[in-house]
């Protein structure tokens, strides 16, 4: 194996190469590395500046994250310490410069801040991204992250865990120049200008502002904190540990930090999302699919319909630079769907998301159209027209007829079987479903549905496709709902017979949203709308067995014309705004209703709310995985977070479950069981881990 680092000079600088693919993480043999060369370049008489640079595509993009999950397991070791590192890079009697292309992220913005200097090109990032891990940093970031960039701006890049550009870090002070050209010759010149001159120190500055002062900035940081990022902890303990660098000198604060860091880490919160980062890499590695699985190329994308899902793929695919014809019956329906495409994308010029100049070749990229003109060239159609089988068949049958033979035929049905979709054609073996979530082009989730048929070059495809267009494929099997809306069914009903039993709409929302869902059940049902509710409701029904206990209201909602927020009125009230009205009409007809079908009103509190929304998901998401419709509990995980607004620092409903511990999910199971019947029979996958002691991990783990 090479040298994760090498030590060579060019007249007087002496330069450190760390070169550990594929992101220069901080993996073991990396500090040891620097340390080592570093000690060898001031020893050496002749050289006068040293200049730490990374090979390949980034500067250390942090720690190495299989360290901080060992971390989440023993908290009391606080992770890897890199302190001794850090001092003696500090204490280096010759000038450090730290050279930053790509990213320099977490461990690797503490690394770099340790250095006397920082140079970097002008499209580097620097940034403090723990948050997004439940964590907070835990290398000295938060006492020597202020003294570089003053309270205000240390605080917000902790709390947001957002990182900025170049140029940006320049006018803060986090670096020293930006480079133009070549960033190592750029370096090597820096080097030699600051040679000789007295080292300086980041933990000899002092933190900038009175205590007054900075006491409001925190107090604005807890806001925001509450505000971005609703019930979790890090953002907390991030200001915490950057409040004790204004208070203690740098060597107690540096303390505190550590002592935070073990507090979080012993947390269910950074777990949660380190279980969550992790599983988010997982999904792509699927049982029977080698890694080394052909893959189709995509260029061309051909796709049918240019409604809602159709126009928001056709953006995701032109935001990835492949070129999209998209298909209509109608020109009305065409001049539509492009001006929504338009409108999307002019709103975000004006936000200042991206130039005029990218929306226009974006806009270029699709090629709207009446015909199936250029189909025969494309790699991957995409159908999305409206929800109906024979629909879908004919479309299918015709693309058949077009397509060339090795393009990938997928459906973005939300509910039909892929199989009777893939036999309208001759070619099964080339179809799966794509199942994208709307807004499409900003949702990061597509369910890949594996039909019977396709072949793993289709299936490989499809994660590859999933993937260039910046979003995560989870395989999931062709049963009803698939694995998202399969578990989201029963959570929607269970919601509503909680309001039968004497809760409001509000009342559940505001329980889910104190858990950390991103919106109450009722408010998502008002935005799918009430009439696809009831029309899923209606064709669901035969499902239903004799006697079985049926939600009342949402039919009224449907006769009354309560179609949810496109109408104003749902199960709340909608002004211009989108935030849902509480209604005592409402109210009122669900009282009423619950009075002439007899069911019992009562308090029912929130902690009843979430056992029974979020159990009942957890029983019908241990029915998909003992059925092999998902390959890991973690993949369910990973859709529930990505398309559901599961709170990530909650892990997905499986995480969370195993937190809360199987037994005591299916010891309430059994008592609901009791209590409301056959919708709450324990799945048996629950009951076999429960009684076993064992948990979704343990569970996915055995699998491997
Ligand atoms: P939509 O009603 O907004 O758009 C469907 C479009 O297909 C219409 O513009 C219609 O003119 C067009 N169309 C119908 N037949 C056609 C044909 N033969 N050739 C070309 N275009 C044709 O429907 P939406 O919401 O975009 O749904 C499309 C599919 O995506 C459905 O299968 C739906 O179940 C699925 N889906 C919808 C989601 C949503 O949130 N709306 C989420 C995920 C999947």
């Amino acid at each position: 194996m090479t040298q994760p680092v090498t030590l060579s000079t060019r007249d007087g600088v002496a330069i450190i190469t760390v070169d550990n693919p594929p992101v220069n993480a901080l993996s073991p043999g990396v500090p040891e590395g620097i340390l080592t060369a570093l000690e060898t370049a001031e020893r050496d008489a002749s050289i006068r500046a040293i200049v730490l640079i990374c090979a390949g595509r980034t500067f250390i993009s942090g720690a190495d994250i299989k360290e901080l999950e060992q971390a989440a397991r023993n908290p009391a070791s606080g992770g890897p310490d890199l302190h001794p590192l850090l001092t003696r890079i500090e204490d280096c009697a010759k000038p450090v410069i730290m050279a930053i292309h790509g990213m320099a992220l977490g461990g690797g913005l503490e690394l770099a801040m340790a250095g006397h200097y920082r140079v970097a090109v002008a499209d580097a990032s620097l940034g403090a991204p723990e948050v997004n891990l439940g964590i907070i940093p835990g290398a000295e970031g938060t006492q020597r992250l202020p003294r570089l960039v003053g309270v205000a701006a240390a605080v917000d890049m902790c709390v947001s865990g957002r990182p900025i550009k170049a140029p940006q870090a320049l006018q803060m002070g986090l670096i020293d120049r930006v480079i133009d050209g070549d960033l190592l010759s750029g370096a090597e010149t820096f080097a030699r200008e600051v040679a000789g001159l007295p080292v300086r120190k980041t933990r000899e500055r002092n933190v900038s502002g009175s205590a007054s002062e900075n006491a409001a900035i925190f107090a604005a940081g807890r806001v925001q904190a509450g505000k971005i990022c609703r019930n979790q902890t890090a953002p907390l303990a991030a200001l915490e540990a950057l409040e004790a660098a204004t208070t203690l000198p740098f060597e107690q604060g540096c303390k505190k930090e550590r002592e935070i860091v073990r507090r979080v880490l012993a947390g269910d919160q950074a777990k949660a999302m380190i279980h969550i980062f992790f599983a988010e890499r997982a999904v792509a590695r699927v049982p029977g699919i080698p890694k080394d699985t052909a893959t189709y190329p995509i260029a061309n994308v051909g796709i049918i319909g240019a409604g809602t899902m159709g126009g928001g793929i056709a953006m995701a695919c032109a935001n990835a630079g492949i070129s999209v014809s998209l298909k209509e019956t109608e020109q009305a329906a065409l001049d539509r769907g492009l001006a929504a495409i338009r409108k999307n994308y002019e709103s975000s010029v004006k936000k200042g998301r991206f130039s005029q100049a990218v929306m226009d070749q974006r806009m270029a990229l699709i090629h709207p159209q009446l015909t199936y003109d250029g189909f025969n060239r494309a790699d991957l159609i995409i159908e999305a027209v409206f929800e109906s089988m024979p629909l879908k068949k004919q479309v299918f049958g015709e693309i058949d007829k077009i397509a060339k033979p090795d393009c990938v035929l997928a459906s973005n049905t939300s509910t039909l079987d892929i199989d009777e979709i893939a036999a309208a054609t001759s070619r099964p073996h080339m179809v799966i479903g794509l199942h994208f979530f709307s807004p499409a082009h900003v949702m990061r989730l597509v369910e890949i549905v594996r039909g019977k048929h396709p072949s793993n070059e289709v299936v490989a495809t499809s994660l590859a496709v999933a993937k260039k267009l910046g979003k995560i494929g989870v395989v999931v099997g062709n049963c009803r709902g698939f694995v998202g809306n399969r578990m989201m069914l029963p959570y929607m009903r269970e919601a509503q017979f909680l309001v039968e039993e004497g809760s409001t709409p509000e009342q559940v929302d505001k329980a889910l949203t104190d858990f950390g869902m991103a919106m109450g059940i009722f408010a998502v049902d008002d935005m799918g709308g009430i009439d696809l509710a009831y029309r899923v409701k209606q064709e669901y029904a035969h499902l239903r067995k004799p006697g079985e206990r049926v939600p009342l209201v949402l039919d009224k909602l449907y006769e009354m014309g309560r179609l949810g927020q496109k109408r104003g009125r749902g199960w709340y009230r909608y002004d211009e705004g989108r935030a849902p009205i509480p209604d005592p009409e409402v109210d009122a007809l669900i009282e009423k209703t619950a009075n002439e079908a007899g069911i019992a009103r009562r308090t029912v509190t929130p902690q009843e709310i979430i056992e029974r929304c979020v159990y009942i998901m957890i029983n019908e998401g241990a029915r998909i995985l003992e059925e092999g419709h998902a390959q890991r509990a973690a993949d369910i995980d990973v859709i529930y977070c990505t398309g559901y607004g599961f709170p990530g620092y909650r892990g997905g409903p499986m995480w969370y479950a195993d937190t809360v511990g199987l037994k005591s999910v299916y010891a309430r199971v059994q008592e609901f069981h009791k209590q409301y019947g056959h919708l709450w029979e324990p799945a048996p996958l629950l009951k076999k881990l429960a009684e076993e002691g064992r948990s979704f991990a343990d569970w996915d783990q055995a699998k491997g």
